[in-house]
């Protein structure tokens, strides 16, 4: 396609043929988005490109959606956060961004070492040894078995989508709900693709069920 088309000056046969060329562009690459799943697993090297190329962008879109639930319920002052398939630690950044000096305890769940030490770095503002930016962070690898408490804010961001079965999201989407305290939130988010939108029904019909 090329890329220097200045629309105003095409005649409309070839308009309508340059647009129906877009379309299907714009088709291919929706249809690539939502169907290219395979098993992930974070190594550095990998970390550190997913950092690199979308921990800002989620971090954007995280601060959007805890401003909505601000904005919806002034008085919702999370104090513990729980969060599944956590990476780099975007959805502790934004909430704490969003709900400033509220949240006293991050539970932090994600099966990547090197996730985990990214994410620490991070905390640690780059420095192992610095001060950490927030406190009480405890980093998990499973979904603890045990259910000790109930949390306020717990959220799965970009993460489902990576679990290898229907049955596995489902699983892990009973557990967050369970780990969620009466009053509190539970925050379901994936990239916009036609798949992710499927994902977050069943998620949704099944703890609605
Ligand atoms: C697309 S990343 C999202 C990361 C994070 N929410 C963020 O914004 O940076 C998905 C994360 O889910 C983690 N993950 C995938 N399967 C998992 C599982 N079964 N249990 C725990 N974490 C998992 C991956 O290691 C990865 O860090």
């Amino acid at each position: 396609m090329e890329s220097n088309i200045v629309f105003s000056e095409l005649k409309p046969g070839k308009l309508k043929s340059v647009k129906e060329g877009i379309f299907k562009e714009v088709q291919a690459k929706i249809h690539l988005r939502g169907n290219n799943w395979r098993p992930m697993k974070y190594n550095q090297h990998q970390s550190m490109v997913y950092m690199v190329a979308r921990l800002d962008r989620e971090y954007a879109d995280l601060v959007r959606v805890f401003h909505e639930i601000k904005a919806r319920d002034p008085e919702f002052k999370p104090g513990t956060l729980f969060d599944f398939g956590s990476g780099t630690g975007s959805v502790m950044w934004a909430a704490n961004t969003v709900f400033k000096n509220s949240i006293w305890e991050h539970f932090l769940v994600d099966n990547s070492v090197e996730m985990h030490d990214l994410a620490k770095l991070l905390l640690h503002g780059g420095d192992p040894d610095g001060k950490p930016h927030f406190k009480n962070v405890y980093f998990r690898y499973n979904m603890p078995e045990t259910l000790r408490y109930q949390n306020d804010l717990v959220v799965s961001a970009f993460s489902l989508f990576e679990l290898s079965s229907k049955s596995e999201r489902l699983e892990i989407c009973e557990q967050m709900w369970k780990r969620t305290k009466p009053g509190g939130y539970m925050v379901l988010m994936e990239l916009a693709s036609k798949t992710a939108h499927t994902v977050m029904m069943e998620a949704r019909d099944h703890i609605l069920k």
